[in-house]
């Protein structure tokens, strides 16, 4: 009697060994297929710059009115140095998220793009990595 509820619990065990082994192939076989797949569609980005992020943003949204030729209120964002100018005191930001009075005038920005200047900007308004 003794015996064979020794066997039963047992049993028990190593099916739930195999089990957990094989839950756990089975996730890490998916995550890192997943990793892969991000890899592959999406760079990903440590530190976002102005090379790497901020410039495609600027130069499509922002340097048909604030470039060398018009300067708008100003405002140059055709490069990195006036560029870093509008980040730093944060009329860039100020404007690319005001509803009322928004940059670019046209209208407000999709939000992963304005999130991307955002990042550009904690992450040290760099111009690029090295
Ligand atoms: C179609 C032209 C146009 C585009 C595109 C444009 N701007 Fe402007 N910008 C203006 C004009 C006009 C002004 C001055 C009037 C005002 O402040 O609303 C201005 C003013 C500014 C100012 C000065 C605000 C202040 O406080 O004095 C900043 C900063 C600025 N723009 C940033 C941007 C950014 C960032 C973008 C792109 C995301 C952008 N602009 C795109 C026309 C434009």
């Amino acid at each position: 009697m003794n015996q064979i509820a020794y066997k039963t619990t047992s049993n028990f065990k190593i099916t739930g060994l195999i089990l957990t082994i094989g839950m756990l192939a089975f996730s890490s076989c998916e995550r890192s297929s997943l990793s892969e797949l991000v890899g592959e569609d999406d760079e990903i980005i440590d530190v976002v710059t102005y090379e790497n992020t901020a410039r495609a943003i600027l130069d499509n949204a922002c340097v048909e009115c604030h470039n060398v030729n018009e300067q708008t209120a100003g405002v140059r964002l055709d490069a990195f140095e006036f560029a870093f100018i509008e980040a730093d005191n944060g009329r860039m930001i100020t404007r690319m998220t005001s509803t009322t009075n928004p940059m670019p005038p046209s209208g407000n920005l999709p939000d992963n793009l304005i999130e991307d200047i955002m990042d550009w900007i904690d992450d040290g308004i760099l111009e690029n990595e090295n």
